[in-house]
């Protein structure tokens, strides 16, 4: 397959501002008429450790943010030391020397490129303006536009003042005179501009906040968790422009008994934590699924259990999410791809719990939370909002009145006529305690009936590819883009093999996933936890038996892993 994209990763240590040009060169090539899409990882503290951004950029659709860089930006010698193995033939490397805190030992093969990026800072007096020394120097040698370059840094850094503003720019402009110098011999370089799309750039995190607001939400109340914080802080900024309200709650426990409390009020209403929050909100996940309250939980999933890597990426809170519960507690959880879907699903997740009145958990992962992607600017015209079914007020109100499709209207509390009892004990149709055998399977056998018409309301799975395939690859979460250029790369090969990508997890679309098996010598599920937990779930409700595929040391996989594990199994063509 051609290349045609350019990936550049930077690496150096936290508080170099190595996330910081990052973003600059992401939003300069969105800018710029270009797909984008990142991934970045730092350390769990605030200042040291090891901080790695990753751009790749292209003007053909991208999905993910690919294998391995064609150039490397290494601040320090750790950064160099551990991206080393990926130096390989034809790659570039730009790194700190001389003056830096290491002397490389250049691989054959590989384009280098010595810019003394803080030894320049140093004679600048400015020791935070290494990074625009480096970023100047990326741009000469790489063709990133200067003229946007200087737009978006020039944005940040006026409102940290004149000065910072401009020692910046002079930084900038030495690290570009530095690059002049060297003779360029690699074949890397960013595309030429081309005529802007109507896309925005966001990051996973900022878009579930931005589809919260436009999804008609009202009440938002979260305890700060890596890497959930941002969609708060989101919505924080943009929900009092649609009258919604935000509080910060003491902990996770009081952040979901308000949102219940708030959707008890008629309010739509959601929180957004990680792996651990969620657990502590597993008992009142209960009492949403008894008292039929719709709520939107996000879970950012990170590596766990307990502290675990709060800054790593993992898809390991599925087990959680479908069955952390105390008794049988039905919920719908949906997962989502890109930063597309963080905007779409978080509306769609809001329209289901209004629909169906109950929990609704979106899974969002640690990488999509701050990878920043080009997406198309949402029409604002076209959201759809499907609010819950409300007492006409005709007849006696029953809050839990059983109905054909198990769904009872509601009504706000203080409506004449109407007392909407929200009860955590179980109940009958008017909401009083009523303990019978009869009433309890009744009861039970309207809340999960009622979600078995979700598959048919809701877009639950993708089929990537047509007809009969060697290998079925099933994915879920941002896994789903490295499978989609696996997929086609293969396939480029000779492969024969097709994708299947669930958005809805929870209720299994069992028939969908038996028909694609049907058409599949084999299936294997790749995912990023260490049990296997969408393959465990796959294996219980249908009649497949997938071969598992985990890793979970804190970083997503990548397609050419994907490709080496298909390539594995299925003879070559
Ligand atoms: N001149 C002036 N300011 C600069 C600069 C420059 N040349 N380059 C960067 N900065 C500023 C950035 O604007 C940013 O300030 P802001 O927060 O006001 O936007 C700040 O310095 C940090 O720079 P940035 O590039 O964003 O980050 P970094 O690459 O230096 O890495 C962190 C540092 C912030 C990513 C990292 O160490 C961190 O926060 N880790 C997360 C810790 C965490 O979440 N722990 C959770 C445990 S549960």
């Amino acid at each position: 397959m051609e290349k045609k994209d350019l990936i550049i990763r930077i690496a150096g240590q936290g508080g170099e501002g190595v996330i910081s040009i990052g973003d600059f060169i992401a939003a300069a090539c969105a800018r710029a008429g270009q797909e984008v899409t990142t991934y970045k990882t730092f350390p769990a503290e605030i200042k040291g450790g090891y901080a790695m951004y990753q751009v790749r950029t292209s003007l053909d659709r991208i999905f993910n943010p690919g294998d391995a860089f064609d150039v490397l930006c290494a601040f320090n010698g750790e950064a160099f030391t551990k991206n080393q193995h990926l130096l390989v033939p034809g790659t570039a490397v730009v790194y700190d020397y001389p003056g830096g805190d290491f002397e490389p030992e250049i691989p054959p093969g590989v384009y280098p490129y010595p810019i003394p990026m803080s030894r320049m800072a140093g004679e600048l007096k400015a020791s935070r303006s290494k990074n625009m020394v480096a970023l100047g120097a990326l741009s000469h040698l790489f063709n990133i536009n200067e003229e946007t370059l200087i737009e978006v840094l020039s944005k940040k850094f006026r409102s940290k003042g004149q000065e910072v503003l401009e020692f910046n720019l002079t930084a900038f402009t030495k690290g570009k005179a530095l690059a002049q110098e060297l003779v360029k011999n690699d074949p890397w370089r960013m595309a030429d501009p081309v005529a802007p799309k109507d896309v925005i750039i966001l990051s996973g995190n900022s878009a579930i906040g931005l589809g919260a607001v436009l999804g008609g939400l009202q009440f938002f109340s979260a305890y700060p968790i890596t890497p959930a914080t941002e969609i708060a802080k989101f919505v924080a900024k943009h929900i009092p422009k649609v009258s919604g309200v935000l509080i910060q709650a003491e902990d996770e426990i009081a952040s979901i008994s308000q949102i219940l409390g708030a959707s008890y009020g008629g309010k739509r209403a959601m929180t957004a934590t990680s792996g651990p929050g969620l657990a502590l909100m597993s008992e009142m996940l209960g009492m949403a699924t008894m008292s039929e309250t719709p709520v939107l939980v996000v879970d950012v999933q990170r590596g766990g259990p307990a502290t675990g890597l709060p800054t790593k990426h993992e898809q390991s809170d599925l087990f959680l999410a479908v069955h952390g519960s105390h008794g049988d507690a039905p919920r719908i959880v949906l997962s989502v791809e890109d930063v597309n879907d963080c905007i779409h699903m978080t509306i769609d997740a809001l329209n289901l719990a209004e629909r169906y009145q109950c929990p609704v958990i979106l899974l969002s992962d640690g990488s999509l939370a701050f990878s920043t992607q080009t997406v198309a600017a949402p029409d604002l015209d076209t959201i759809p909002i499907i609010d819950r079914k409300r007492w006409d007020g005709e007849g006696e109100f029953n809050r839990y009145v059983i109905t054909p499709d198990g769904i009872s209207p509601m009504a706000d509390p203080g409506t004449p006529g109407a007392m909407h009892v929200a009860t955590g004990l179980e109940h009958g149709p008017s909401g009083a305690p009523n303990q019978s055998a009869a009433n309890h399977e009744a009861m039970h056998a309207k809340r999960f009936g009622k979600l078995k018409t979700v598959v048919d309301v809701f877009k639950p799975v993708e089929v990537d590819g047509a007809g009969e395939a060697d290998m079925g690859i099933i994915a879920w979460g941002s896994t789903i883009g490295v499978v989609r250029e696996a997929v086609a790369r293969l396939r480029d090969e000779g492969f024969r093999v097709k994708g299947f990508y669930p958005k809805l997890i929870h209720p299994m679309p069992v028939s969908q996933y038996e028909d694609f098996a049907k058409t599949c010598r084999s299936i294997l599920v790749p995912e990023v936890n260490y049990q296997g937990q969408l393959s465990y779930l796959i294996r219980a409700e249908t009649t497949l038996s997938p071969i598992s595929f985990t890793i979970c040391g804190g970083s997503p996989f990548t397609p050419i892993q994907i490709m080496h594990k298909v390539k594995e199994i299925v003879s070559c063509p």
